[in-house]
């Protein structure tokens, strides 16, 4: 059982690269994916910034102008669940707007390239699902699932209609199926996020600011057990120091471009 936590930090911009030099960056990367079988992706909000889904941290970002204590804790839904819903309700109203990006459909493609591919996500948004991974760990729940905080009867749902959603089969309150700041993560989840980054050859972490533990520390851990590990984000983060290299590049550029040269690499 591990507790979700998070903390602050200054974030400095890269320059944008240019577009040839892309394929450049990527090559070291699509040299050890060639060669790897046990392959690990790490994602964050990041990866669903080209859909159109806001990130948390960056400008414009979910937490811009207001306090994740009072809408991301357990407690500011005891406090005030009808101001917590209309948080969820407006991000699921908006997600039922978006589609995966060039990044999901490519990263569910590598499930079928590597022997051994997982994906870790950070995400509730359903994009990657809905873009076709299949071996994918929630580690921070799912907002399509509305969970009764009375008997813990979950259902998943697919619209926003109830303002404050009760429970099909006891009829108390239900919340969002999501992790809070304060609470516990899926059992046995972490716990098997820890042994693929512990067992992976190669890691992708993805559009996460890497500052929200426990997930942030498996890119470090995979760093430490011998992993090649990548860092795909147009800005940098406290991570990025420790990567093995860094694509400073939007998810849905530069993940496309490493498939293309893996596909040219594979057909040699
Ligand atoms: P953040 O908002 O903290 O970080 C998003 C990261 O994505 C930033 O580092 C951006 O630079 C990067 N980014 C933006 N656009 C990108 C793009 N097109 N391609 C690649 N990277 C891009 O989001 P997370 O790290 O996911 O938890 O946040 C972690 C957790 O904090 C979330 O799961 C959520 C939040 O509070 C809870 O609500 C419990």
């Amino acid at each position: 059982m591990v507790l979700i936590g998070g903390v602050t930090v200054k974030r400095t911009c890269y320059n944008m690269v240019m577009a040839d030099n892309l394929s450049q960056m990527l090559q070291p990367l699509a040299n050890e994916l060639r060669k790897a079988s046990r392959v690990l992706c790490l994602t964050g909000a990041g990866v669903s910034a080209e859909s159109g889904v806001p990130t948390f941290r960056d400008s414009g970002g979910l937490w811009e102008g207001c306090r994740p204590e009072d809408l991301a804790t357990p407690e500011a839904f005891s406090r005030d669940p009808e101001q917590v819903w209309r948080f969820y309700r407006s991000r699921r109203a908006k997600l039922l707007a978006v589609q995966p990006n060039p990044a999901h459909e490519v990263i569910a493609r590598f499930e079928s390239r590597f022997d051994d591919f997982h994906l870790v996500t950070q995400n509730v948004d359903g994009l990657h699902q809905q873009a076709g991974s299949k071996q994918i760990l929630c580690l921070h729940g799912d907002i399509w699932i509305d969970r009764c905080t009375e008997c813990g009867f979950e259902r998943r749902v697919a619209t926003v209609d109830e303002p404050m959603p009760q429970c099909d089969r006891c009829g108390g309150l239900a919340r969002p199926g999501v992790v809070w700041f304060g609470e516990m993560l899926p059992d046995g989840v972490f716990e098997r996020a820890v042994q693929l980054a512990g067992d992976a050859e190669v890691v992708l972490v993805v559009g996460t600011s890497s500052v929200v533990h426990p997930a942030a520390s498996l890119a470090g851990l995979a760093a430490h057990s011998g992993a090649f590990v990548a860092e795909i984000n147009p800005n940098a983060t406290v991570f990025s120091e420790s990567a093995s290299l860094v694509i400073p590049v939007e998810a849905g550029k530069s993940l496309p471009e490493l498939e293309k040269i893996l596909d040219i690499l594979t057909s040699d």
